[in-house]
């Protein structure tokens, strides 16, 4: 049985926001860290702290067919919420439906502004007075689901999207556990 305070986490990479999510957890369990690249250097900071890991690269597999098997995965572990953590590859509509409702993202903009990519640097290019990051529930359209809760970072005068990435990056760290925790219960 599906259990929401169960989180399933998905990772590619350094998986600084998983870190947080894994310390700060309260109101919900690390219940899975899975990746689709096996050499993802949040998984080994994983494994050391006993949490549960699965990883299979995604590389040439066709996207629903990882996915069907995540998808069992995370049901083997009673997963009931998954949060993407820089999970750099996008999720079939077979995925989307089979757990709708119970994916969340954190993107580094204040949605609805800059879906996609290089969104500090556009923030600074618009002379944006704030940049920030969002958490939101995932569905079929990129970075579009409803927001769920958001921190704002000042932009300052100078301001490279390098530094603002890092302020932005402490705030996701703080924004993303507190969200899911009252997630995780909704
Ligand atoms: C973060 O910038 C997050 O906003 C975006 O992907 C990056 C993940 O970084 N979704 P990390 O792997 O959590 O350190």
């Amino acid at each position: 049985m599906r259990d929401p305070r169960r989180v399933g986490i998905l990772i590619s990479g350094r998986g600084s926001n998983m870190r947080a999510l894994v310390e700060k957890a309260s109101g919900y369990e690390s219940a899975l860290v899975a990746s689709n690249k096996p050499d993802a250097e949040g998984l080994e900071w994983a494994r050391v702290r006993g949490l549960q890991t699965w990883t299979l690269s995604s590389k040439g597999v066709a996207r629903e067919d990882f996915d069907r098997k995540m998808s069992s995965v995370l049901d083997n572990h009673r997963v009931g919420t998954v949060a993407l953590a820089g999970f750099m590859r996008i999720l079939s509509p077979w995925f989307v439906g089979e757990w709708r409702g119970r994916i969340v993202n954190i993107h580094p903009s204040l949605l609805p502004k800059y879906r996609g990519l290089d969104t500090h640097a556009r923030a600074i290019e618009a002379g944006d007075v704030f940049g920030g990051c969002s958490v939101h529930i995932v569905t079929e359209e990129l970075d579009a689901g409803e927001v769920l809760g958001q921190a704002e970072v000042a932009i300052e005068p100078g301001d490279t999207p390098q530094s603002l990435e890092e302020r932005v990056l402490a705030a996701e760290h703080e924004l993303y556990p507190r969200v899911l925790s009252k997630f995780a219960n909704r």
